[in-house]
């Protein structure tokens, strides 16, 4: 039987799934049931700068100032669910009572360094790392992609310098320049990235015409753009990549590691269903290949397939996107 064991921000994981920051990890019985289904880390659904900055009336203020009429109304109407700093020192405290796999604290954070303080009560409270989802609009005219990199990084730095706990990076897939990004956080000590965040995606009721917001669950079809990122920043950072969207099967799992990943992150995958036996199904699948091809362990084979020259162009490079795109003639 394959040995499933893998390491993520310097935590021993009995296997690489990892439940990602969602409604499943956001209530103690949903985590313990999580552990019980065998899920190696989870990581608590985030709280927001916001609600660590500011109390409930102070945030609808920041929230006129930056938010349309509609997002507004949207995020209004959780708020109270979403509330309470305290609250969620008190929930990371419960968990890590109850559950005897590592508990990842999450920040959705912009720019501002005012809550690192608060950094050290989630460590205090036990938390065994800590996840910062980066996030912000870029809606000034006036500030660079550069100025928001570095800010980003400078804020990370501030967090790592704060605490004790590993810091990991949850990335949005539209930054103009992923390595050197990532290697700056890196160098502002964060001990992972992953690959990618998904936002949440506002749509357009034809009947009345308003905006909503849809739930927005992935696919596998969603999958390759993640493998293919992972596998050429693999060799461009020393830190660890976790792989996040459109997990579903043990075989997606096996793709991440052969990239180099170190975790695959399952979200959707596990809110689809009712049950969470989609966690077992996954590490079965991972299981019964790594069998198959004769590999006792991860480190068998993860990084095999992970990009090592990039000056070649082949693999998941340029080349072979033109010669799928001329083949295709
Ligand atoms: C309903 C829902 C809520 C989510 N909430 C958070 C969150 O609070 N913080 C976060 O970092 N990611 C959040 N995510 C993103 C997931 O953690 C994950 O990165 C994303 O869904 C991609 O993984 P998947 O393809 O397995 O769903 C949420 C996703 C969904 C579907």
């Amino acid at each position: 039987m394959a040995d499933l064991k893998t390491t993520y921000l310097g935590l021993e994981l009995k296997n690489p799934l990892v439940v990602s920051s969602s409604p499943v990890t956001n209530a103690v019985e949903g985590v313990v049931s999580l552990a019980e289904a065998g899920a190696a880390a989870v990581v608590v659904k985030s709280i927001f700068e916001e609600q660590i900055r500011s109390d409930i009336g102070e945030l609808y203020d920041v929230l006129e100032g930056e938010t349309s009429g509609v997002a507004m109304e949207y995020l209004q109407a959780d708020l109270p669910g979403r509330m309470g700093p305290e609250k969620y020192l008190k929930k990371i405290k419960e968990m890590r009572k109850r559950v005897d796999i590592p508990v990842i604290a999450s920040v959705n954070c912009s720019k501002s360094s005012a809550w690192v303080d608060y950094a050290r009560k989630i460590e205090d409270a036990g938390a065994d790392a800590l996840e910062l989802n980066l996030y912000q609009m870029p809606i000034d005219f006036s500030v660079s992609s550069n100025q928001i990199e570095a800010e980003s990084a400078k804020l990370v730095g501030e967090v790592t310098a704060a605490v004790g706990m590993p810091v990991t990076v949850k990335l949005s897939r539209h930054y103009t320049a992923l390595f050197h990004f990532a290697q700056s956080l890196e160098k502002a000590g964060a001990k992972g990235v992953i690959l990618f965040n998904r936002f949440l995606h506002a749509d357009i009721n034809l009947d009345d015409e308003s905006i909503f917001y849809s739930p927005n669950y992935s696919t596998p079809a969603v999958f390759p753009s993640q493998l293919r990122w992972a596998a050429v920043l693999r060799d461009m950072v020393s830190c660890d990549i976790a792989i996040s969207g459109g997990i579903h099967s043990g075989d997606e799992m096996a793709k991440a590691l052969l990239v180099g990943a170190n975790v695959g992150y399952v979200c959707s995958a596990i809110i689809k269903e009712s049950e969470f036996t989609v966690i077992g199904r996954i590490l079965n699948t991972l299981e019964e290949w790594m069998d198959a091809k004769g590999y006792a362990d991860i480190e068998s084979f993860r990084g095999k397939l992970r990009e090592t020259d990039l000056s070649d162009g082949v693999g998941f490079e340029r080349s072979q996107y033109v010669k799928a795109a001329t083949e295709l003639e």
